[in-house]
């Protein structure tokens, strides 16, 4: 068959989209499979069975990141590397992260399939905690890789219970030999579903993001004085949920006077004792801030920050704020987003070029290697929940555009 004319087979797509659903599955309809809880065991052991299936090489390195290798003719080129995550938020969706992961092995079994031999070795990877929802900051395993993040902080990272990554780590068997430390990297291509509104709005079918929105996360610890609801009268509490819900709406009107494109999130919050009757005496809240604009996203923070310092001197209740972690705002390459344009419009696909406004791997890729994102619509731009779906036809679509892209990276000398 003419090269042109490859297509990857859509419903082997779905198949494989549908068997990873059953791991973890919710009863709304989306998934739950938190990073190295056993759910994340059960997705990687198969997706590693799926890649000795088409004889891969497997590798797993000291962050948990799983790679297969599909040689090329060359053992001195760098590889072209395809992938994402598997791991999901709770009460996730169907298709966050595991797209670009069963698209990636769609692409390679396909090629495989078609005895096509390419010049450079070809890599799928599942990076370790994309989400950072169990364990915070997010991308860690891609972050480690590419030398930006620290594997020993990230190791004593713990989750609401407790728990250490190191330890679950282990616990689950995905602890592996090999050092999470990058190789050469040809080409790096992510494939997505769009997570928003935009694409189902434009009418397209295929993003190509120019790049990734900045990522800036902190941490925000507020103390109060517990003490009996009945008895202690309003005046003169210290009550640290009082304190943390102004900060909230803070947070939440912070785009909107800063100007300019950016949002701001509190979506965490843990308030204790959390009892009815007792005043509220420590507050865990997170905040998330994102733009294209780095600097605005920057002065937004220092605004920010005087103004709960100001909540907390007021209402007599003292603040700790951490700077957990920011990434910067990330251009994809120019070569490879005009190539995933390009690819779509043989397809007779359109696309549209947009802006991430959620974070990827392919942040940190992209300051290592030169990257691109293919995105497919959202239904009704909803993701990050139960009822996040995107159309099979769209998914088979998304998933040929990965193969052209892939293929003409692999076939460069
Ligand atoms: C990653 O899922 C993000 O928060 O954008
Ligand atoms: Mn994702
Ligand atoms: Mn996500």
């Amino acid at each position: 068959m003419h090269r042109e004319n490859l297509r990857i087979d859509g419903k082997r797509l779905r198949t494989a989209l549908e068997e990873m659903a059953k791991i973890g599955a919710t009863p709304g309809g989306g998934v739950q499979r938190l990073t190295l809880s056993d759910e994340d065991k059960q997705a990687r052991d198969l997706f590693i069975k799926w890649l000795h299936e088409i004889d891969l090489e497997v590798m797993i390195d000291e962050m948990g990141n799983i790679f297969g290798k599909r040689a090329g003719k060359s053992t001195k080129l760098p590889p072209v590397m395809v992938g994402s995550h598997m791991d999901s938020q709770p009460k996730g969706g169907r298709f966050d992260g595991i797209l670009g992961v069963m698209g990636a092995l769609e692409v390679l079994r396909t090629i495989n399939d078609n005895g096509i031999e390419t010049e450079r070795p070809i890599i799928i990877v599942d990076w370790t905690n994309e989400e950072g929802t169990r364990f915070a900051p997010a991308m860690m395993g891609s972050g480690v890789w590419t030398g930006k993040l620290d594997k020993d902080w990230l190791y004593g990272r713990i989750d609401i219970h407790g728990k250490r990554f190191g330890e679950e780590l282990e616990r689950i068997g995905y602890k592996g030999g090999r050092p999470a430390k990058r190789w050469p990297v040809h080409a790096y291509y992510e494939y997505h579903i769009e997570q928003g509104p935009v694409l189902e709005r434009e009418k397209k079918l295929i993003g190509a993001p120019k790049g990734i929105v900045c990522l800036h996360w902190y941490d925000i610890y507020v103390e109060g004085t517990a003490n009996q609801v009945g008895p202690t009268p309003m005046e003169g509490r210290n009550d640290a949920l009082c304190a943390a819900a102004e900060m909230v709406l803070k947070v939440n009107e912070l785009p909107a006077k800063m100007g300019g494109n950016m949002v701001a999130t509190v979506g965490e919050i843990h308030n204790f004792p959390n009892s009815r009757n007792i005043i509220p005496d420590r507050v865990h809240l997170t905040v998330d801030i994102r733009s294209w604009d780095e600097g605005l996203a920057v002065s937004a923070w220092e605004d920010l920050k005087a103004d709960f310092e100001g909540i907390a001197g007021r209402r007599g209740c003292p603040i700790r704020m951490e700077e957990t972690w920011r990434v910067g705002h990330t251009p994809f390459e120019d070569r490879l987003v005009k190539r995933v344009v390009d690819i779509a419009e043989q397809f007779g696909y359109p696309s549209h070029s947009m802006v991430s406004g959620a974070g990827h791997d392919a942040t940190y890729m992209s300051q290592v290697a030169p990257t691109a994102m293919i995105f497919v619509p959202s239904i009704g731009g909803r993701s990050h929940v139960e009822v996040e779906n995107t159309r099979w036809d769209d998914c088979e679509a998304g998933a040929n555009v990965l193969l052209h892209c892939v293929l003409q990276s692999a076939l460069e000398v």
